[in-house]
């Protein structure tokens, strides 16, 4: 008997809503070594995460008029340096999930081939994916099928909400800047990043955009040329914060018994002695919500405390802000970032490495693919990463 066929067809929102929502949590199996592992809940709206781009679109697939699969696109523009121009149009692929009873029929693959010929009608240089460093079937499919390549491992760190306040020094300055102070600091100083974004401003004045907000040493004489014509202190440090938990939330996974007792000796812990701060894990179990940090920059030797007081401000932020059941916080950062060390975050929740890969969809763009791997992720001359909020 011949067997049936897939058809792979755009999204239809009225039609396809339930049928993806369930398929999604059918598909919500994480690897069998990690401890802990996030879990993303689309609260029944599965083109939330990328209806914020400015340009995207969801495919399904279907057989035996079941949904068997699902893939999602989004294209804009950022700065990728080549030796002919700055900007190029990249599309990201994400949220790629194919039922496990019909895994291996190379329905995930024409996914990707349909929703890559999408990018391409649409002029994209560059399609890029992100994906977890053991999740073996993305990478073969990716890598070894595709032809990505390789070419980013910024760290996802994670940070708890705990309900006290965190400290911060009173030689520290934070404040909150405007959308359009903020536009203009990005562009001055982040503007060469990868993957910065041309429409950076619309990100900010996104309704989940909370705010930028700038650190520096109140000792330092230049403060007061913030903002104005580019002039900045000597140290200081800036970041946004984008309130994902509008869009979706994140729960924990099943966890084994010796950590549920180990969860509930934390618990014990906290309420003898509340000075620990020690955040209620068992929180994680349920959907909540995060901010996401994005666009972090920092300058100056002793920039380091400023980023790790900016931080503790959003930590602060979140614990009072109860309507917005924000129970961590979360950032993504790549290359070579040594301040990295200053951001307050628990091994146990985050990823070190976030496997980013790249392919060329126009054959001119292949030796810039080579030029943008050439370096190792981790080396010294790896340029900074802006993640996205949009792609996360
Ligand atoms: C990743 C995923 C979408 C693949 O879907 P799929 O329909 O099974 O993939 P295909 O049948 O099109 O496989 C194409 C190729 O990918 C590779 N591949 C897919 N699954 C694999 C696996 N479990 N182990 C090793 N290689 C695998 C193979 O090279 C395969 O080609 P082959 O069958 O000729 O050897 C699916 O496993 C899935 O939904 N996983 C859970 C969600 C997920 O991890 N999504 C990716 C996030 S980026």
């Amino acid at each position: 008997m011949a067997m049936n066929e897939f058809r792979i067809r755009s999204y239809d929102g009225q039609m396809d809503r339930g049928g993806v929502v369930e398929l999604e949590r059918r598909c919500a199996v994480g690897p069998s070594d990690r401890v802990f592992h996030l879990f993303t809940d689309s609260l029944g709206d599965p083109m939330a995460k990328i209806r914020n781009s400015p340009l995207f679109k969801m495919l399904v697939a279907e057989l035996d008029n079941e949904l068997v699969g699902v893939i999602q696109g989004s294209i804009k523009t950022v700065t990728i340096q080549t030796a002919s121009k700055d900007l190029s149009k990249v599309g990201y692929i994400l949220g790629l999930r194919v039922l496990p009873l019909h895994r291996r029929k190379g329905i995930g693959l024409s996914l990707v081939n349909h929703l890559e010929q999408w990018f391409i009608d649409n002029q994209v240089n560059f399609a890029y994916m992100a994906t977890e460093k053991d999740n073996e079937a993305s990478v073969k499919l990716f890598i070894n099928k595709l032809g990505y390549i390789p070419f980013r491992t910024p760290a996802i760190l994670v940070n708890p909400v705990c309900h006290r306040s965190s400290h911060i020094s009173t030689n520290i300055e934070i404040r909150k800047l405007r959308t359009d102070q903020a536009e203009l600091l990005y562009r001055t100083y982040m503007c060469l990043a990868d993957f910065f974004p041309n429409d950076v401003d619309k990100i900010l004045q996104n309704n989940l955009s909370l705010g930028t907000w700038v650190a520096y040493y109140r000792a330092d004489q230049s403060r007061t040329m913030f903002g104005q014509n580019g002039q900045v202190p000597n140290n200081w440090a800036m970041l946004s914060v984008w309130n994902t938990g509008e869009v979706f939330k994140l729960r924990i996974g099943k966890m084994p018994l010796s950590w549920i007792l180990y969860v509930k000796g934390f618990g014990l812990i906290d309420k003898v002695f509340p000075c620990f701060k020690v955040p209620a894990l068992a929180d994680f179990f349920d959907p909540f919500g995060f901010y996401f940090v994005y666009g972090l920059h920092c300058e100056g030797p002793q920039s380091g405390r400023l980023v790790q007081a900016l931080f503790r401000f959003v930590h602060n932020m979140a614990a009072v802000n109860s309507m917005d059941e924000c129970k961590a916080i979360v950032t993504e950062v790549g290359g070579y970032d040594t301040w990295r060390l200053h951001i307050p975050h628990w091994k146990l929740l985050s990823c070190p490495e976030d496997l980013w890969c790249i392919k060329a969809l126009k054959p001119e763009e292949r030796n810039t693919i080579q030029e943008f791997t050439k370096t190792h992720p981790t080396s010294k001359t790896t340029k900074p990463l802006f993640v996205d909020p949009r792609d996360i």
